[in-house]
C-alpha cells in the first residue's frame, strides 16, 4: 500500500504556463480556477496598465477582481488532484524571475496565440524548459477567431522550436466558422457554443461521437467530409503518441481551445493532469533528492517583497522537494549554518491567503521572511547538503543609480537591497576610490523603469538612473587578475558583486574579446561560480 507521503506526491502536479504577452495567459489562469472550483465567475482581466509594472499578472486579476491573489503560486484542487500553477510575469522584461520560477515546475504548459504562432518570448521560455528536459503541453488559444491551421503552428513549433507536437484533439474551422474540436482518444467532436463573450462561467460542451447519427446536427456535409480527410492523413501521417517522448520533453501533446469562451479548456485541464507528472525530485551537492525521501528538503526560488502594502511584509516561496512540511516545524538552513522555525507560513488558495497545516513535494509554501533567506538557500531536515543553483541571468543593461534627495541615500539602499534579493536587479559596487554610488545591472530595460517606480513608492525615495554604456558582464575566475589595471576608458571596468567576487563590465563583444585575447589565464563567465552537483542518487531515506 502506498504511504501517505507516496499518496500525496502521485496526486500533486506543479506547473508553469509560458508565453508571449498578449497570447490569453491571464484568462486561461482565470479559466483553470474557474474549472478547479477556486473561484466562481471569470471576470475580464481590462487592468492592462497596471499589468505593466506588475511583477505578478495576477496582480491585474486582482486588482480587476477586488480579491487578493497576488502571489507566486495559486493552488486548487481539481478531481482530487492538488494543483499547483506557478504565476510567470508575462512581461519580457521579467524574464529572470520566470526563469527562476520554470526551476520550481515539472511542466509548462505553452500557449499560443493560433494566429501569431511561435513568438519571440516564447521561444526564450522554451528554451528554459528544453534545458531543463520538463514536459511541455501546448495549448493553442483563440480559435474561435481566424489564425493559422493547425497543420501550419505544427509545422512552426517543429521549425522554431525543433519538437514535435502530437494533437490531442483537432479544430473544426476557425473565427465564425470555428465549430468545435476532435478529441481523437474518444473519437468525439466536441461542439462548441459561445455562452458570453467572456466566458464568465463555465460551459457545458456537447460532446457527439463522430460515427453517431447526431453529428450532422453539429457539422455540415463539407465540415464533415473535410474533418475525415484531416484525420486520415494525421493518422497515418503525424507522430505516434509515446507517453516516454512526452515526459522527456521531446513531443508535445497539443490543444486547441479559446481561453475567453472557455472552449477546450476542461478538457485540456483533465488530459494534462492525466499526463504531466508528479513532483520530480532534485540534484544536489550529495545527489539526487527523491521526493520520496521521507526527510523534509526544500529550496527557496523567489522572495518578494511589499505584497501587501499595509504590512511591508516579505515572503520567501519554497518549493518542498521531499518529505513533509508541518505547520512550525525547524529545518536547518544550509547558507546560515543554523535551525530556523518556518513560521508563518501561508499558501495561496485563490482568493486568500491561508495558513498551512502541511505541505508535500510539489508544493510551495510562502515563508514569512524577515531577511533571513536569498533566492537559492537549502531548507534541510537533517544532515546539511545544498540543492543545485537556481539559474541567474547575466544582465545587460547598466546604470549608476543616485537618489536626487540625499538625506534619502538610506531609503534607496534598502530598496535596492530589497530588489536585489527578490532578484529583480544586480547590484555591483564601483571599485575605484570615491565612487560610493552603485552600478545597477538588469536583464530587460522595463526594469528600471520597475526600479524607480517601487522605490519612490514603497520607500520613499526619488532616483536618478544614469545610463551606462556597457553591455555585457563576466565573472573573472583565474589568477593574475589586477583589478586596478583592468578598466578601459569605457570600454570595460571592473566592479564587485554582492559577495565580493569580481566581475568586468564591457561595452560590447569586441572590447570582450579583446580581454579575452590579452589574458588567455583568465576566464570570463556569465553566471557567477556556481555549485556542481555529483550525480549520486539519494533513495528514500
Ligand atoms: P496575457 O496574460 O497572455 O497577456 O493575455 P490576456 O489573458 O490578458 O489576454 C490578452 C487579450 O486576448 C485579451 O483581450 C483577452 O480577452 C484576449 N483573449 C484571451 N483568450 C482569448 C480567446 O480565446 N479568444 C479571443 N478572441 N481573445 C482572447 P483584450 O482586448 O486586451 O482585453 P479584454 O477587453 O478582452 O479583456
Amino acid at each position: 500500500m502506498a504511504s501517505p507521503l507516496e499518496t500525496e506526491i502521485a496526486r500533486r502536479r506543479t506547473f508553469a504556463i509560458i508565453s508571449h504577452p498578449d497570447a490569453g495567459k491571464t484568462t486561461l489562469t482565470e479559466k483553470l480556477l474557474l474549472y478547479g472550483g477556486a473561484i466562481h465567475l471569470a471576470g475580464s482581466v481590462k487592468a492592462r496598465r497596471a499589468k505593466r509594472y506588475a511583477t505578478s499578472d495576477w496582480m491585474a486579476i486582482e486588482k480587476e477582481r477586488g480579491i487578493s491573489v497576488t502571489s507566486s503560486v495559486l493552488q486548487f484542487v481539481y478531481r482530487d488532484h492538488a494543483i499547483n500553477l506557478l504565476d510567470t510575469p508575462g512581461h519580457q522584461d521579467f524574464s529572470e524571475d520566470t526563469y527562476r520560477t520554470l526551476s520550481a515546475a515539472d511542466s509548462a504548459v505553452m500557449l499560443i496565440d493560433a494566429a501569431k504562432g511561435v513568438e519571440p518570448q516564447t521561444i526564450k521560455l522554451f528554451k528554459v524548459c528544453r534545458l531543463r528536459g520538463i514536459p511541455i503541453f501546448t495549448f493553442a488559444n483563440k480559435l474561435d477567431r481566424y489564425g493559422r491551421t493547425p497543420l501550419e503552428l505544427m509545422d512552426e513549433l517543429e521549425k522554431v522550436l525543433g519538437i514535435r507536437a502530437y494533437p490531442m484533439n483537432w479544430p473544426i474551422g476557425s473565427g465564425p466558422e470555428f465549430r468545435g474540436v476532435y478529441d481523437r482518444k474518444t473519437k468525439a467532436v466536441h461542439a462548441f457554443t459561445a455562452e458570453g463573450r467572456h466566458g464568465e462561467a463555465e460551459v457545458t460542451e456537447r460532446v457527439v461521437p463522430l460515427d453517431s447519427p447526431q453529428i450532422i446536427e453539429v457539422l455540415s456535409d463539407t465540415e464533415l467530409e473535410r474533418l475525415k480527410e484531416e484525420i486520415e492523413l494525421l493518422d497515418i501521417g503525424g507522430d505516434d503518441f509515446s507517453l516516454d517522448k512526452v515526459r522527456d520533453g521531446q513531443l508535445s501533446p497539443m490543444f486547441f481551445g479559446s481561453a475567453m469562451t472557455n472552449f477546450g479548456v476542461r478538457p485540456f485541464l483533465d488530459e494534462f493532469l492525466h499526463l504531466a507528472p508528479p513532483p520530480a525530485g532534485r540534484q544536489s551537492s550529495v545527489g539526487f533528492v527523491e521526493p520520496t525521501r521521507e526527510a523534509f528538503t526544500g529550496f527557496v526560488f523567489k522572495i518578494q517583497a511589499n505584497m501587501d502594502p499595509a504590512h511591508r511584509d516579505r515572503v520567501a516561496f519554497l518549493r518542498v522537494v521531499s518529505g513533509r512540511y508541518v505547520k512550525g516545524m525547524t529545518a536547518h538552513h544550509v547558507r546560515l549554518g543554523k535551525d530556523v522555525r518556518l513560521a508563518k507560513p501561508t499558501q495561496f488558495m485563490a482568493s486568500e491567503r491561508t495558513a498551512i497545516e502541511d505541505a508535500w513535494p510539489g508544493d510551495v509554501i510562502g515563508l514569512f521572511d524577515p531577511g533571513l533567506f536569498r533566492i537559492g538557500d537549502t531548507l534541510v531536515d537533517g544532515p546539511a547538503f545544498d540543492f543545485e543553483c537556481v539559474p541567474r541571468f547575466s544582465p545587460e543593461h547598466f546604470a549608476i543609480v543616485r537618489t536626487k534627495d540625499p538625506l534619502k541615500r538610506k531609503q534607496m539602499e534598502k530598496g535596492l537591497e530589497q530588489l536585489a534579493e527578490e532578484g529583480t536587479i544586480q547590484i555591483f559596487q564601483q571599485m575605484q576610490m570615491g565612487m560610493k554610488d552603485p552600478i545597477v545591472g538588469v536583464v530587460g530595460q522595463l526594469q528600471f523603469e520597475v526600479l524607480q517606480y517601487r522605490i519612490e513608492h514603497e520607500y520613499g525615495a526619488n532616483i536618478l538612473v544614469d545610463k551606462l554604456g556597457y553591455s555585457h558582464a563576466r565573472w573573472v575566475v583565474g589568477k593574475g587578475f589586477e583589478p586596478k589595471t583592468f578598466d578601459w576608458e569605457g570600454n570595460r571596468q571592473t566592479v564587485q558583486d554582492r559577495d565580493g567576487l569580481p566581475l568586468v563590465l564591457f561595452r560590447d563583444e569586441w572590447a570582450m574579446q579583446h580581454a579575452l585575447e590579452k589574458h588567455p589565464d583568465l576566464t570570463f563567465q556569465a553566471h557567477a561560480p556556481q555549485l556542481k552537483a555529483s550525480s549520486v542518487i539519494i533513495g528514500p531515506s
